[in-house]
């Protein structure tokens, strides 16, 4: 059976899109197809053999479209290999440890759980005081957190590397 992959994101100002998209970037250019969808675009998962869900995280959550995806595809994505990531801190140093020991939202842990997700992986993400509304602006100045880009592509690149070579091993 061939391999076909869905990187499914949930994004509220395009970080989390970006991400998705290098992730594609790196499995199609190593000759896996790979489709790259909006959550809310996906309908059903059966054509995928592996599927790699991400959201932006907001407040501690992952975005409500990715909660419910995980919950209506709960069975279908545990019966294929599938990898969560995150986009969210900003600032210099270990994402995890500038989360503060955050790895994956508390209140899906138990959907992890029965999914068994091959890794998830939580990436540095984008911050444009610019793009948000004024209340998300008071919450980012309130809690003092570092604006800009702090995605790192080298990491990002070197996870989808890590997903191409388990997928690989699969087939083989
Ligand atoms: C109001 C607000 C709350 C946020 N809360 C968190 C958070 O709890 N943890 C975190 O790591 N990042 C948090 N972020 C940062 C976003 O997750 C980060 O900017 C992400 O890369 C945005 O992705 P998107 O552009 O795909 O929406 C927050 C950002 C905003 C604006």
């Amino acid at each position: 059976m061939q391999t076909y992959v869905l990187v499914a994101y949930a994004s509220k100002y395009g970080a989390t899109k970006e991400i998705a998209e290098k992730i594609g970037q790196v499995l199609n250019a190593s000759g896996i197809v790979t489709d790259v969808e909006a959550i809310e675009q996906v309908r059903d998962l059966k054509p995928y053999t592996a599927v790699i869900l991400g959201s932006a995280v907001y407040a501690g959550q992952w975005l409500g479209e990715a909660t419910a995806f995980l919950k209506a595809h709960e069975i279908e994505l545990a019966q294929r290999p599938t990898w969560f990531f995150s986009s969210g801190p900003t600032g210099e140093g270990d994402p995890i440890e500038l989360m503060k020991g955050w790895r994956f939202p508390e209140g899906q842990k138990a959907f992890a759980e029965h999914i068994q997700p091959r890794d998830i992986m939580l990436f540095h993400g984008a911050l444009d005081l610019g793009k948000l509304n004024f209340a998300e602006k008071l919450i980012v100045k309130g809690f003092k957190a570092p604006t800009g880009d702090f995605r790192d592509w080298s990491v990002i690149t070197g996870w989808a590397v890590q997903i191409v070579e388990a997928l690989t091993a699969v087939k083989a």
